[in-house]
């Protein structure tokens, strides 16, 4: 059969581990899909860097990533790079062209997920993006596609390991927040720059994606209340502790009735006190966990890896498949552009 051709835009940590998965897996994946997976490109910043064994032909290395997209034998992008911009004006450019778009860039579908969104149905093509958030577990196609038949009430999780690692590591041995920090930091856990997520942006943008699936409507990192953990101390955590919980960076996400009546949702991401009874206390190390609940699911718990190259290349993998059997098959991913806009209600209106 004719091969479904990818280009991929990125190759650093998770970009490596979707060529060695797509590589290693290429003949499972063949058989699942029907069709071979070719990568057709590679767009990189520096195609002269070392890059080990990775197993790929270095003339598939280009630094001109719009050109690549614009290729007529390009099927499905693929974007793990990262940031609002030159991201969005590639996807934007390549699903108003027809292709399907696989991403993992929580910053920009927090910002602005409308335009890909648009773009999507413009183009008449697939945009997912499981890996932009939580990492390997499966949890946007559950929300995207499972939960369709029922009404998703609110949606509270665990989406930062950096934070989960610090606050994990504080509960467990009475360490401040600079000392659990630095262990984290020297772990590899967390960043030189640690603000994204200790200030709560990561999991803001995440709680983003997350409370505009579960309610079918559009919610920026913008309307996400945020407080960061920084301030929590090693007291907080004893204090927790003799009132029988711990504390964790939720994010939490609900629908609620406004004082006219009318439908809203309120999303935020704050350190919390939580019974030690609760599913998300026992989440420990950099691990992600987030539980959903629904009118007739009752609570649902998805637990795992939220970061990590080889993990959400995993998630990546998943989407490249389904983008791939939807080109063969002549079929689309579940559109998002026909979402009602429901009000975010400011933390505090009653
Ligand atoms: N810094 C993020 C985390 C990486 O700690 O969860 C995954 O998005």
């Amino acid at each position: 059969a004719k091969s479904v051709r990818l280009a991929l835009l990125g190759c650093g940590t998770v970009g490596t581990e979707v060529v060695r998965l797509l590589h290693e897996q290429a003949e499972d994946l063949t058989a699942r899909i029907g069709a071979p997976l070719e990568i057709a490109g590679i767009a990189v910043r520096r195609p002269g860097r070392e890059r080990g064994d990775l197993p790929v032909d270095p003339s598939l290395l280009t630094t001109d990533a719009l050109g690549l997209i614009k290729r007529d034998d390009v099927d499905v992008v693929i974007e793990v790079v990262g940031g609002i911009e030159p991201a969005r004006t590639w996807l934007v450019e390549a699903l108003r062209a027809g292709k399907s778009v696989v991403t993992a860039n929580k910053a920009l579908l927090a910002e602005d997920g409308g335009a890909l969104h648009d773009a999507a149905a413009e183009g008449n093509a697939d945009l997912y993006y499981e890996a932009s958030v939580a990492g390997a577990i499966p949890l946007l196609r559950p929300l995207r596609e499972s939960l369709h038949g029922d009404r998703v009430t609110a949606v509270t999780g665990i989406v930062n390991g950096t934070t989960n690692f610090i606050l994990s590591s504080m509960a467990a041995t009475g360490a401040g927040f600079n000392e659990a920090l630095e262990e984290a930091t020297e772990l590899g856990y967390a960043e030189a720059d640690p603000t994204a997520d200790v200030e709560g942006f990561d999991a803001a943008a995440k709680a983003a994606i997350l409370a505009s699936l579960a309610f079918h409507t559009r919610v920026t990192a913008a309307d996400v209340f945020r407080e960061g953990m920084t301030a929590v101390t090693a007291g907080d955590m004893a204090s927790a502790r003799e009132m029988g919980c711990t504390i964790k960076l939720l994010c939490i996400a609900q629908r609620g009735i406004g004082p006219d009546g009318d439908e809203t949702v309120s999303v935020r991401v704050h350190p919390a006190m939580i019974p030690l009874t609760h599913p998300l206390a026992g989440v420990g190390d950099a691990f992600n966990a987030v539980f959903v609940e629904a009118e007739a699911a009752g609570p649902l718990m998805f637990y795992g890896r939220g970061a990590g190259g080889r993990p959400t290349a995993s998630a990546v993998l998943g989407d490249i498949v389904a983008a791939a059997r939807n080109k063969l098959t002549g079929t689309r991913a579940p559109s998002e552009s026909n979402y009602a806009q429901l009000r975010v209600r400011p933390i505090g209106e009653s």
